[in-house]
């Protein structure tokens, strides 16, 4: 049997599509075991000023469809310091609060390794964030809807591009990430896709775009903003070196966090918020669950935070072959 009896949750980082699918699992999780359950309003500034709310089962009804997150979110400097952490503490002692789980990125596994490396609180904490760069599961909350995001928008800026015959250069959000440049460029046909985990070659890149010129009207090139230059940078060099295309330059920008979660990001959300609270009930802290190749796995934050700089290069060749 576990000691633990009051869990809270809190979103930190970047908001992403699916955060609130995974609070409210979380939440109702741990009602379903008899736990009482709290949330933190801003992330870990919650935890420093004392912004903890008990949630019942009806404070999540009707949030498993909406985008953002309901309890907010922050990127916080205080619970960086040894200070911070401490108010924190005793913020959550007050409330007899006995473990966490934190929904984020490699900052919020980051802080919550610290917080139990010092106060040793159970913490287990669930990927959340569009970027999919978090080791210890094959997707992250928010990737998926974040990439349909980016695939309808490119889609659209198709219709403009074939219409003028122009090269488009398109941004998309990442962090040092190319993964959401890569798979949004698979499936728009983009004809390149720049990533900052491969060196950029634009010679090769635009004589391969050239040599489809008799075949092709539009040019799609994807750059991850995470890329040495970002888009503005590579559209500029595109103009000068290449003038007999007609450039435009386009930042997709934080459309990318927004919007109602996919299928699949609220099934993640939803199994990755019940294994959260398990996991804590059976004793696991200083963990993400995941999931890998179908099945629910743990990982420690610290492996969880490497950043995954292997690139599929099955991914990249898929789009040099097809945009011939
Ligand atoms: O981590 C998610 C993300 O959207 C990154 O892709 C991007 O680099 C960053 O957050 C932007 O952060 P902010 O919204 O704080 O500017």
């Amino acid at each position: 049997m576990s000691e633990i009896k009051n869990i809270a949750v809190l979103t930190s980082g970047g908001d992403a599509p699916g955060m609130n699918a995974a609070i409210r699992a979380v939440i109702r999780a741990g009602i379903y075991h008899g736990i009482n359950m709290y949330g933190v309003r801003r992330g870990y500034s919650g935890l420093v000023t004392g912004e903890i709310i008990p949630m019942d089962a009806k404070s999540v009804a009707n949030i498993i469809q909406r985008g953002g997150t309901i309890l907010k979110t922050a990127r916080c400097d205080e619970f960086r310091t040894v200070e911070g952490r401490k108010k924190a503490y005793e913020n959550i002692k007050k409330l007899n609060i006995q473990a966490l789980v934190v929904i984020g990125g490699d900052g919020t596994f980051t802080g919550a390794d610290k917080f139990i490396q010092e106060f040793d609180i159970p913490i287990i904490g669930i990927p959340g964030t569009i970027d999919n760069d978090l080791a210890g599961t094959d997707f992250t909350i928010g990737y998926d809807t974040a990439i349909n995001t980016v695939v309808d928008a490119v889609d659209k800026i198709r219709d403009t591009a074939e219409s003028h015959d122009r090269l488009f250069v398109i941004e998309v959000m990442g962090r040092d990430s190319g993964l959401i440049a890569l798979r949004s460029g698979i499936s728009t046909g983009a004809e390149a896709v720049l990533i900052p985990e491969l060196t950029v070659d634009y010679h090769a890149i635009m004589t391969r775009l050239d040599k489809s010129r008799a075949n092709k009207s539009s040019r799609i090139v994807i750059v991850a903003e995470g890329d040495n230059e970002g888009g503005l940078v590579v559209g500029e060099k595109i103009k000068e070196n290449f003038p007999h295309y007609d450039v435009r330059v386009s930042i997709l920008g934080h459309i990318q966090r927004g919007g109602k979660p996919s299928c699949m990001d609220r099934v993640l959300a939803s199994r990755l918020g019940v294994a959260a609270v398990e996991g804590l009930l059976e004793g696991r802290r200083g963990e993400m669950a995941g999931i890998i190749a179908g099945e629910i796995a743990f990982t420690p934050f610290s492996k969880a935070i490497k950043h995954i700089n292997e690139v599929n290069t099955n991914l990249t060749r898929i789009v040099e072959i097809l945009s011939l």
